[in-house]
């Protein structure tokens, strides 16, 4: 199960792997927070099932929360993974799917989590950037960090730039994870989290 709010290029990644028995899991479902978005073309295009769900369709957002969690669960995931998705998932999407959701991050956290990661990156000054695949808790960006990889910071980068090399990395990184994780599961204990043998 993926959600997703953007240009939908991990997902597509995902989906590249995904009727390959090897990889050992499918998507199953796609969910956005917004409609219009290439995303949801892309799950369209591979034929796999979707729903909106808008924030600024409910009253709160813990009811917009709770809207979430229901319409994932039809789906009955075994994973969720947070591919762009630009929204802070609550306690009820939390307490009905907590330990198995992952998300991926345009930087090296636990340096600059939030909505801006390249950006705040880049403002910073740093010279290696990069992108983290972590298992999603009640913090900003702040769960157990399954995975990372380093990207240099290039002389002239701008957000754009730094965005797309990070992109190309992290599409691979979050396809491996993802697939290690549906072969042989993730196991989670306070902060000790790991990928089965
Ligand atoms: C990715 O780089 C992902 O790490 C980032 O949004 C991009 C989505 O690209 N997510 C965040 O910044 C979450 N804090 P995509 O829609 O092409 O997969």
């Amino acid at each position: 199960m993926v959600l997703v709010s953007g240009t939908g290029s991990n997902l597509a990644a995902l989906l590249a792997v995904h009727d390959d028995p090897a990889f050992g899991g499918r998507v199953v479902g796609v969910v956005a927070d917004r409609p219009g978005i290439a995303a949801l073309d892309i799950a369209r295009e591979a034929g796999v099932p979707t729903a909106v769900v808008s924030l600024k369709d409910f009253d709160d957002r813990a009811a917009w929360d709770a809207a979430l969690t229901e319409t994932v669960a039809v789906f009955s995931p075994d994973l969720v993974v947070l591919a762009g998705f630009m929204k802070l998932v609550g306690a009820s999407f939390l307490g009905r799917f907590g330990g198995r959701i992952v998300n991926t991050h345009p930087a090296l956290l636990p340096s600059f989590p939030g909505a801006h990661g390249v950006r705040d990156a880049l403002a910073y000054g740093v010279k290696v950037s990069g992108c983290s695949v972590i298992v999603v808790d009640e913090g900003v960006d702040a769960g157990p960090i399954l995975a990372q990889e380093a990207v240099p910071v290039l002389d002239g980068d701008d957000e754009g730039t730094l965005h797309e090399r990070i992109k190309v990395v992290e599409r691979t990184l979050l396809v491996d994870v993802v697939g290690r994780i549906v072969r042989h599961g993730l196991v989670v204990e306070g902060r000790t989290v790991r990928i089965g043998a």
